[in-house]
């Protein structure tokens, strides 16, 4: 049985005084079974983490992204090594924002995957096809594509460590969610995907979903049997509605 897991991709936003009334709101909920993390924007990684400390629930922070690099002249940057020096555990690859603004490819997603593994941290590895793509009949191609370009750097063992979030990209803050039956069908073509690597692996690993994650919908989707939770942009800005979406998972 995997353990649900349900993340909050804060993106660009947040400040001090939001996260005092965020956490101020989130900390006086009572525990849930799924694991929770929250990934707020560089900056304020440690201060959320100070934040959480008081906390009854299990929850961690995660960042949106690491580099490639080990190290040195990147101006801007933030490696792996500096996120697991400030036991940060979680870290957000591939997301169709950094492929689409960044030109983040298959390569350069694999490689973040490989040095947030090679630093102890727990990649949540994002895999989506644009409308287009899934138009065109090509949403397994692609999303399959993605997540095999993880796997030969990374191995599904290490992937078991960290998660896939399923992101179709026509679904990210438009409010237009996939319903329970296309998400499923997507997650269990990258379940089966791992299956043929490692089964074990394939029966562990959690592969969550992003796009347009609410309240209303959150419940439906996690009912499906290889959807583990999900991660979560604009409803987990409201701490309510995160803690909602944490208890349908
Ligand atoms: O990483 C999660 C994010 O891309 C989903 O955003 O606003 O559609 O929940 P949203």
């Amino acid at each position: 049985m995997r353990r649900s897991l349900v993340i909050a991709n804060w993106k660009m936003n947040g400040s001090v005084d939001f996260i005092d009334q965020w956490t101020n709101v989130f900390t006086t909920f009572s525990p849930v079974s799924t694991e929770l993390a929250v990934c707020p924007p560089f900056v304020y990684i440690r201060y959320l983490q100070q934040k959480f400390l008081t906390s009854a629930l299990d929850i961690n922070v995660g960042a949106q992204d690491c580099s490639v690099h080990e190290s040195g002249a990147f101006t801007g940057e933030v490696s792996a090594g500096m996120l697991a020096d400030v036991k940060c555990p979680w870290v957000i690859v591939g997301h169709s924002e950094r492929r689409q603004y960044h030109g983040e490819t298959n390569e350069i997603v694999a490689a973040k995957a490989k040095i947030a593994i090679e630093h102890g941290l727990r990649p949540i590895v994002c895999v989506g096809e644009t409308l287009e793509e899934r138009e065109s009949g090509r949403t397994s191609d692609v999303v399959i594509g993605q997540l095999n370009a993880v796997l030969d750097a990374i191995g599904p063992e290490a992937l078991v460590t960290g998660a896939v979030a399923y992101e179709p990209v026509w679904a990210i803050g438009t409010g237009k969610t996939a319903t329970p039956q296309q998400a499923q069908l997507v997650h269990a073509e990258l379940r089966d995907s791992v299956e043929s690597r490692d089964s074990q692996a394939a029966s562990a690993l959690r592969i969550i979903y992003g796009g347009s994650v609410k309240p209303s919908n959150a419940a439906e989707l996690f009912a499906c049997n290889d959807i583990d939770g999900g991660l979560v942009g604009g409803a987990s800005l409201k701490a309510a509605d995160f803690y909602a979406i944490a208890q349908a998972a």
